[in-house]
């Protein structure tokens, strides 16, 4: 499975969270505008929790908006990517949230900066002032407030370790079939299909499913 994907990282950090017994602070009123399929009006930690782990991962995707055309002006000549992805949280950080030493230390990835494991734990103020400096030039034009403070209470909440859920040799995720296959069969298949090929992600004619993004 590929797990720079949102819905997998965030179910996984859903999944992980609710084994932790978060403390979080309860989440303000959300006024996040441009959420699809409107707003939570009564959210819950978790739920802010996860949708700013899918944030860090993609959010232009996640709040259906277009990023900006130019590379990020911290983005580091060691690194090949150019233009809007360059503003995703993890072009820079990583999807497994270390940076320059974690699946990103090498390859078409390589940036050359820091994850942000050090900040898990961290008031989620100060992370939430990290992230709008002036290295980062975010606007709240580009993400709204409401979806940033998300973000951060993601990266002092929520961050998990991955190499628990990845095996970063083989890049398969690790757990038990069978105890998967009961979630699977008594939540996803309802929707997804017991052989997972019910819904297709892409746009006709490309096609894929839960069923075969690991194949
Ligand atoms: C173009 C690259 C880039 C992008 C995109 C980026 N950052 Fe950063 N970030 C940096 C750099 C550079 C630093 C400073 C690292 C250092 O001190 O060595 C940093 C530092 C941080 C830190 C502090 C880490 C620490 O341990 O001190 C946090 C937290 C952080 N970023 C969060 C985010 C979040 C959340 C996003 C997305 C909303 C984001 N960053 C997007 C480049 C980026
Ligand atoms: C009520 C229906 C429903 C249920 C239940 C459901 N899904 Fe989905 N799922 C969807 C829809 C709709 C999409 C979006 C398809 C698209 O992007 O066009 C989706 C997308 C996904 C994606 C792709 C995300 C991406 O970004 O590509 C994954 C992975 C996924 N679901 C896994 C699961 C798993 C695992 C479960 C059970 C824990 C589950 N789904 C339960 C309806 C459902």
């Amino acid at each position: 499975m590929n797990f720079s994907r949102g819905i997998p990282l965030a179910l996984a950090a859903v999944f992980a969270a609710g084994t932790l017994m978060v403390a979080a602070p309860a989440a303000a009123g959300d006024t996040e505008h441009k959420a699809p399929h409107g707003h939570a009006h009564d959210p819950t930690d978790i739920w802010a929790i996860a949708r700013g782990g899918q944030i860090y991962d993609n959010w232009m995707a996640v709040l259906e908006a277009d990023g900006p055309k130019t590379t990020h002006p911290a983005y580091t000549a060691a690194g090949k990517k150019k233009g809007a992805g360059t503003w995703r949280c993890k072009e820079c950080h990583g999807w497994d949230y270390m940076g320059k030493d974690g699946a990103y230390a090498k390859g078409s990835h390589f940036s050359g900066i820091k994850g942000v494991r050090g900040v898990a734990g961290m008031d989620p103020e100060k992370i939430h002032k990290i992230i709008m400096n002036k290295t980062h030039a975010y606007t709240e034009a580009m993400i709204p407030h409401s979806a940033m403070e998300k973000v951060a209470l993601f990266l002092s909440k929520g961050q998990i370790d991955l190499d628990r859920y990845i095996d970063r040799k083989s890049k398969v995720a690790r757990g038990n079939p069978r105890r998967g296959a009961a979630m699977y069969q008594t939540i996803c298949a309802v929707c997804h299909g017991f052989d997972g090929t019910e819904i297709n992600f892409k746009e006709e004619p490309k096609v894929e499913y839960v069923g075969t993004v690991c194949a």
